[in-house]
């Protein structure tokens, strides 16, 4: 069997079409665009290609994009007063602070900070808590562009087996609340699960978010499962190149045999996170407008 390809790209492309007739839409409305803030502290050079491509691609959906870029060592008090001016700024919606944030920093303090009416990458308490309890609210953007995806190319997954693979804030733990949400029986996977082969090919949908490049093996994978490749791992550069390959937590080159359809790295979940991140500043600025 050859997978299918799970085309996250134009699934993306589709999605930013439509957020860009609603933010054409609202802000005929409004009379203003829908604004969207982005806060960058440090230079991280993955967290500035990052926020340069949300910044391009915000503009392009005919929406304000109002860039921060603050210094390596700007302090927690500077970070915090400039969260509480855009939660108090009326042209912006939607406010993304990149994370890691430098380690002298709190970063739980500073996402709580963020007003959940504009926290557009449902990382605050009260946004995880809506989540957990079903009740509506802004849903984190890898998770969402992955659910989109999986409902795609499966239909209904109500009843289905489903494993995450990882626990983080981010990704891992919003996912399994938004597949269980769906029906499916959900296990998540992480770094002390024994046996972790043997849990994954359990799973009719395999949900990988590790950072570990290609760890998840052709032979892990039940015969036709949906697998879903958050990674974006960079291999060290091969002799005579300048970079090296970008790959998934998923050996793609063996699991695309086994699996029925699968997501490649790049082109797959990746253009979900920044689509999914405009699609909640729109919802977020029509809320907000009332
Ligand atoms: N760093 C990597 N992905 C993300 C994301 O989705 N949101 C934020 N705030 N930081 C990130």
């Amino acid at each position: 069997m050859t997978a299918t390809l799970i085309d996250g790209k134009a699934f993306a492309a589709s999605l930013r079409e439509q957020v860009g007739e609603l933010a054409g839409a609202f802000e005929a409305r409004a009379g203003r665009k829908a604004g969207l803030a982005v806060v960058l502290v440090g230079e991280d050079p993955a967290s500035q290609v990052y926020v340069a491509s949300k910044a391009k691609q915000t503009v392009a959906c005919g929406m304000a994009s109002f860039e921060h870029r603050l210094p390596q060592d700007t302090s927690q008090d500077a970070l915090i007063a400039l969260v509480d001016r855009l939660n108090a700024d009326p042209a912006v919606d939607g406010i993304l602070v990149q994370l890691p944030l430098p380690g002298h920093l709190d970063e739980q303090a500073v996402v709580a900070r963020i007003s959940p009416d504009k926290d557009v990458d449902g990382l605050t308490p009260t946004s995880t808590g809506r989540l957990a309890l079903g009740l509506p609210g802004l849903v984190p953007c890898t998770p969402l562009g992955s659910l989109m995806l999986l409902k795609d190319q499966l239909g209904s997954l109500s009843g289905l087996d489903a494993v995450v693979i990882g626990r983080s804030i981010l990704v891992g733990k919003p996912m399994a609340q938004l597949l269980l949400a769906e029906n499916c029986t959900v296990t998540i996977a992480h770094s002390r699960t024994k046996d972790l082969p043997d849990v994954v090919r359990r799973a009719d949908i395999v949900v990988a978010a590790v950072g570990r490049p290609e760890m998840v093996k052709a032979s892990w994978l039940k015969p036709g499962a949906t697998v879903i490749d958050v990674g974006i791992n960079r291999l060290p550069p091969e002799p005579g190149a300048e970079k090296g390959k970008l790959v998934g937590d998923v050996d793609f080159a063996e699991a695309r045999a086994v699996a029925g359809a699968i997501t490649p790295v790049p082109g797959g979940v990746g253009p979900m996170t920044i689509a999914v991140l405009l699609r909640n500043s729109l919802v977020a600025a029509y809320r907000n407008e009332g």
